[in-house]
């Protein structure tokens, strides 16, 4: 576990305390190709950081007419596609990035990591991690840099 990781998950414990109406882990279920195996290598980090993750397996095709129909550009796809209270979360993204979204609530289709990014969580170690951003993608199909990870 990183630091990263760690010291967030302490901010999670302080959050919950002053926060009681928050206590309750988000729910999010999660739409995936049933041949994915770094889908569930996704989904078992973000169980582990406290997001109640539900996978559902679906066939590409229905897969990606879901994305395009709830506003993800094909330049925004990735593997898996989660739904979390109202947000789409496609592909590879981090636990904070998602809680994140999750208290800012900006007016958007959700946040993708696009492709599948070496070293993301759940598509191998961390410490050989590749550059890769996150994007907030707008109504409207723009897609902004919510955040960014260097190479390890
Ligand atoms: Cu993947
Ligand atoms: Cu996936």
């Amino acid at each position: 576990m990183s630091v990263t990781r760690r010291s967030f998950v302490a901010a999670l414990g302080a959050a919950v305390i002053t926060r009681p109406a928050l206590a309750a882990a988000p729910e999010m279920t999660v739409y995936k190709d049933p041949d994915c195996g770094c889908c569930g290598a996704w989904i078992d980090i973000i169980q582990t950081d406290g997001i109640d993750a539900v996978a559902k397996n679906v066939t590409r095709e229905s897969l990606v007419r879901f994305k395009l129909a709830n506003g993800l550009t094909e330049e925004m796809m990735s593997c898996h596609t989660g739904v979390i209270q109202g947000y789409l979360i496609e592909g590879h993204v981090p636990t904070a990035d998602i809680r994140r979204l999750l208290r800012e609530r900006p007016d958007a289709v959700g946040l993708s990591v696009p492709g599948m990014p070496y070293g993301s969580p759940g598509m191998g170690p961390e410490n050989e991690r590749e550059a890769y951003d996150v994007y907030l993608v707008r109504k409207d199909g723009k897609a902004e840099v919510f955040a960014s990870y260097a190479a390890a």
